[in-house]
């Protein structure tokens, strides 16, 4: 992932990275990114990792699914909010491109020390690692968290005494839907951008406006997650279906409406967060 984010960085456009809910998610990801000549990321959650049978199987299947479609952008699979270490060391031996390690309910301190040990075998491995500071407010996969800003020197800190390859400053985004309007706090994007020369990364963008993603984009939040956005409108879709063809059970048939909302919202964002045809 070294490349991606670094180019998109430097460039000041973001690369989004998708989490996938099942395999139809990853074809779609995959196909729209390489129709949108985009780079792109697929994040699996350590949670739906066991739901999907496991890392291993998610990581052949993702290098064995680029080689069959023929994908030629960069795509790379990376573990979203590994809960711990040994998480972490399992998708890298699976052969995952890149990994999170999530110490954001740990004090800084630990944060710190787990987070030095996963980029020391994951540097080994030629894996990238994002750390988180502060805490991501909302609720994912059952996991859910208050929101709490993320103290800038301890951003500093972390990302001096890691070598951690990208940083996820918690500084106002959600998990899901927003309850009332986001509140991003610029002011400490600005500080940190002055401080830290990594990319950033922006988690809960479902349901932030296209200004504030871009003001986001501008203080070098270069990866720019999205999860909710598919997954409503890939309920929407399969909801429509069930209720207008209530005789309907080919599964083939059923899940149609639903795989094109996925190609059509990829494209969207794709476009939002300025990947498309970077490739
Ligand atoms: P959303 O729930 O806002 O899509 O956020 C996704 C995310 O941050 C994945 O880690
Ligand atoms: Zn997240
Ligand atoms: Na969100």
């Amino acid at each position: 992932m070294y490349n991606i984010l670094d180019e998109a960085f430097e460039k000041r456009y973001a690369v989004p990275q998708f989490n996938m809910n099942g395999l139809i998610w990853m074809e779609a990801i995959l196909k729209t990114a390489e129709k949108c000549r985009a780079p792109v990321i697929v994040g699996t959650t350590d949670k739906i990792v066991d739901q999907l049978g496991g890392f291993r199987l998610l990581a052949h299947t993702f290098h064995v699914m680029k080689e069959e479609l023929g994908i030629t952008v960069p795509a790379v699979l990376h573990l979203d909010h590994g809960q711990a270490v040994e998480r972490c060391y399992a998708a890298i031996d699976a052969g995952y491109d890149s990994v999170m390690f999530d110490g954001s309910k740990m004090p800084i301190e630990d944060n710190i020390a787990y987070t030095q040990k996963v980029v020391e075998y994951a540097h080994a491995n030629d894996v990238t690692v994002e750390a988180e500071v502060g805490s991501v407010g909302g609720s994912e996969d059952g996991i859910s968290s208050e929101l709490l800003y993320a103290d800038p020197n301890e951003c500093i800190r972390l990302a001096d005494e890691t070598g951690v390859d990208s940083l996820a400053p918690a500084l106002g985004s959600v998990h899901g839907k927003y309850q009332g309007e986001p509140n991003l706090g610029f002011l400490q994007m600005e500080e940190l951008r002055k401080a830290i020369d990594i990319p950033f990364v922006l988690h809960g963008a479902s349901g932030i406006s296209n200004d504030e993603l871009e003001q986001t984009i501008s203080y070098g939040h270069a990866k720019i997650n999205y999860n909710t956005e598919l997954n409503i409108a890939w309920s929407n879709a399969l909801r429509h279906k069930l209720m207008e063809e209530r005789e309907l059970y080919n599964p083939m048939e059923i899940l149609k409406p639903s795989k094109e909302a996925l190609n059509q919202t990829t494209e969207k964002v794709l476009k939002r967060t300025g990947a498309y045809q970077r490739a």
